[in-house]
């Protein structure tokens, strides 16, 4: 019972905090931030890029609570290349995008574990979108 109390106080935080104006989508739910937070610094770690790439859209696709009360929650991002490089560690979220037009992109999806207000699992799975592609509807 509790569990779904959870659950749905967090898909209605969602919806109504959901700031695209900003164009770095961010999450009201301290946790749910978290995780998505972790999930943009290993997405950028993983990059294989010499520049930072921001967050542009994020959608929260799922959000379940195991047995071990931790929260589960998947991610699914869009981010794009800012002006940061990546040796100088800034903060993804505050980086000025590159550019106004097309630039190089990412799709990424992460699977985290938040237990106890840590970020105990993350999974990621990303994918470079260069600029030149011309397919840009793959995942
Ligand atoms: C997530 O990152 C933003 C930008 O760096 C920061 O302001 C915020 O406090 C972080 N949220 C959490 C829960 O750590």
């Amino acid at each position: 019972m509790e569990k779904m109390v959870m659950i749905i106080l967090i898909m209605f935080s969602l919806g109504i905090n959901y700031r695209p104006c900003t164009g770095f989508p961010r999450y009201a739910d301290p946790l749910v931030d978290e995780a998505f937070n972790a999930s943009v610094k290993e997405a950028n770690a993983r990059l294989q890029h010499p520049f930072i790439f921001r967050p542009y859209r994020s959608s929260l696709i799922d959000v379940s609570v195991p047995e071990d009360n931790s929260l589960k929650l998947i991610f699914v991002f869009g981010m794009q290349k800012t002006v940061c490089r990546k040796d100088s560690e800034a903060d993804p979220f505050t980086c000025e995008f590159h550019g106004r037009g097309f630039q190089d992109r990412a799709h990424c999806a992460s699977n985290t574990k938040v237990y106890e207000k840590r970020v105990t699992y993350l999974n990621i799975d990303c994918h470079l979108i260069p600029l030149t592609s011309s397919d840009f509807s793959s995942p």
